[in-house]
């Protein structure tokens, strides 16, 4: 399941303009800063095949990453950054809302969640959203390398996640699969990458 090849692609800003070679393939989606960038590059082991940042917004259209010549990896811009000019402010919704609903090549959300924090309301709604609409889904919960910190609630990576899972029971049936990663020390690479050659085999 490992990646020997991988290349950019193209940037879109429609659904409609997304590559149209029926290809697999999985979207990273998350609150800004939340690590889909980095994580994809941990994926990949490439340092900057796509960019990151401290600030958040960085990523600011529907990016295609072609893996092994036969599936994608797809890297969105984060929801959840309310503090950037209002012209520069990326507008979530209109965009990958309608690429969730609308892209027939979509196998799975990869929803990433912060562990080095608290559960936020936002992200749970972004999960019962996906749950809502049946988006098929996996959690990967980010930063599993960070120490707990008193300005963080205190609690470690792994009491973040078991609170957050407590949380989104109510919207599902069973909670989805989940993943703990870090994309400083690559935890969960391998098994990011075989979760995601086993949907593509379904
Ligand atoms: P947007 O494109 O703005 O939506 O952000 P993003 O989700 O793509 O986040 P990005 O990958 O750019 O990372 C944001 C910041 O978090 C950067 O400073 C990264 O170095 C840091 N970061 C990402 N993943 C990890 C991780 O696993 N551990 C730690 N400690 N830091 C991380
Ligand atoms: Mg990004």
């Amino acid at each position: 399941a490992q990646v020997v090849q991988a290349e950019f692609v193209k940037s879109s800003v429609r659904t409609e303009d997304c590559p149209s070679d029926g290809l697999p393939e999985f979207a990273l989606v998350g609150r800004s800063n939340v690590g889909k960038s980095s994580l994809l590059n941990s994926l990949v082991r490439r340092k900057r095949l796509a960019l990151t940042s401290k600030k958040p917004g960085k990523t600011q259209c529907i990016n295609h990453f072609r893996i092994n010549d036969s599936w994608y990896l797809v890297d969105l811009p984060g929801y959840g950054y309310a503090s950037a000019p209002q012209e520069l402010r990326t507008d979530w919704g209109k965009f990958t809302k309608n690429y969730f609903i609308n892209r027939s090549t979509l196998v799975s959300v990869f929803l990433l969640i912060d562990a080095s924090i608290p559960a936020k309301k936002i992200d749970l709604e972004y999960a019962s959203w996906l749950g809502q609409n049946q988006v098929p889904m996996t959690l990967i919960f980010t930063k599993c390398d960070k120490r707990k910190k008193k300005k963080n609630g205190g609690k470690r990576p792994e009491e973040n996640v078991k609170d957050f899972q407590e949380l989104i029971c109510g919207f599902f049936q069973t909670v989805p699969p989940w993943i703990m990663t870090s994309s400083v020390t690559n935890q969960g690479r391998d098994e990011i990458l075989l979760h995601m050659a086993q949907l593509r085999n379904y």
